[in-house]
């Protein structure tokens, strides 16, 4: 949910004191604006207390990293729109060590194809990756931009708008946390950009482990057939960007003998024309 120009300018104010589970504004607003900022604090998720010693919005969470994206981005994850949810930094620290990347390793290339505001994005380019970024939605990406980490910014819908080709290489990680709403399908695309030896390391949703539809079915034999595995986040992992969803990390190595991945070098042999050609 957008945060309007005025709302913003309230809680971006360095006064005001967000700490622990609650954000709390130690000055005068006048009425119309107070009525804003506590509509948007509600919607967000917090619950204004009153009392005389708190006199503060308090959250079900801590709220500091989620107030942090939210400023950044000048949007957050309501109830009513669970799109973007950005990764709290435990979740982030395990990903990246599932997925090796670490100071110890500089260098290494790192797509992340649904970067949001780069959570994760970010603190592996501090890790010494070069990463690229996808992103759709435009206020994100300019957040990206102003970041200034990434060797490359594309701002587009990954499903359609990206294809492995338009890279040169495969890259060694592929680390996100894509839509729940298409995660497989993210998953599945997101596998073509990985080199030889490579690993994808993605946050997913739990529904992976037991859902019976084919595509979900087929994806669990693909991961599961490719010496991949599924790792169970804490059910609480994601209560501090102020959502509840149940989430594992999907973990898909290449280079394997056998690996049937349709990864970077699969598409340069199967060029998209050739393939489609192919399978008429
Ligand atoms: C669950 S959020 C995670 C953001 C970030 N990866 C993180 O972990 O903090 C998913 C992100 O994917 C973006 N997104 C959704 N559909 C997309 C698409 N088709 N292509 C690229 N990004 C997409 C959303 O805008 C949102 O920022």
């Amino acid at each position: 949910m957008k945060i309007p120009d005025d709302v913003l300018a309230v809680l971006a104010d360095p006064r005001v004191i967000i700490a622990g589970d609650r954000v709390r504004i130690p000055f005068e607003l006048d009425r119309p604006l107070y009525e804003r900022v506590d509509h948007i604090l509600r919607m967000a998720g917090g619950r204004w207390d009153r009392r005389k010693r708190v006199r503060a919005h308090v959250f079900g969470h801590q709220v500091e990293e989620f107030m942090r994206q939210a400023i950044a981005s000048a949007e957050f994850p309501s109830r009513y729109e669970q799109g973007w949810y950005p990764s709290p930094p435990p979740v982030v620290e395990k990903l990246l060590e599932h997925a090796g990347i670490s100071d110890q390793r500089p260098g290494l290339t790192v797509l992340e194809p649904s970067a949001g505001t780069g959570c994760i994005a970010g603190p592996a380019a501090a890790r010494g990756a070069v990463v690229d970024v996808v992103e759709i939605d435009a206020r994100r990406v300019e957040v990206l931009h102003r970041q200034g980490f990434a060797r490359r910014v594309v701002h587009g819908d990954f499903l359609t708008d990206v294809h492995p080709l338009d890279y040169p290489e495969g890259f060694s990680r592929v680390v996100m946390n894509p839509p729940f709403n298409d995660a497989v399908a993210h998953v599945e695309h997101a596998l073509g950009f990985l080199g030889d030896d490579a690993v994808l390391v993605s946050v997913m949703p739990e529904y992976v482990l037991w859902r019976s539809d084919l595509t979900t079915k087929k994806f669990r034999w693909h991961v599961e057939g490719n010496e991949g595995e599924f790792v169970p986040l804490p059910r609480d992992a994601f209560t501090p960007s102020g959502v509840t969803v149940h989430a594992v990390l999907a973990i898909v190595p290449t280079g394997h003998e056998g690996c049937t991945v349709r990864n970077h070098s699969w598409h340069r042999r199967y060029p998209k024309q050739q393939y489609e050609l192919f399978a008429l």
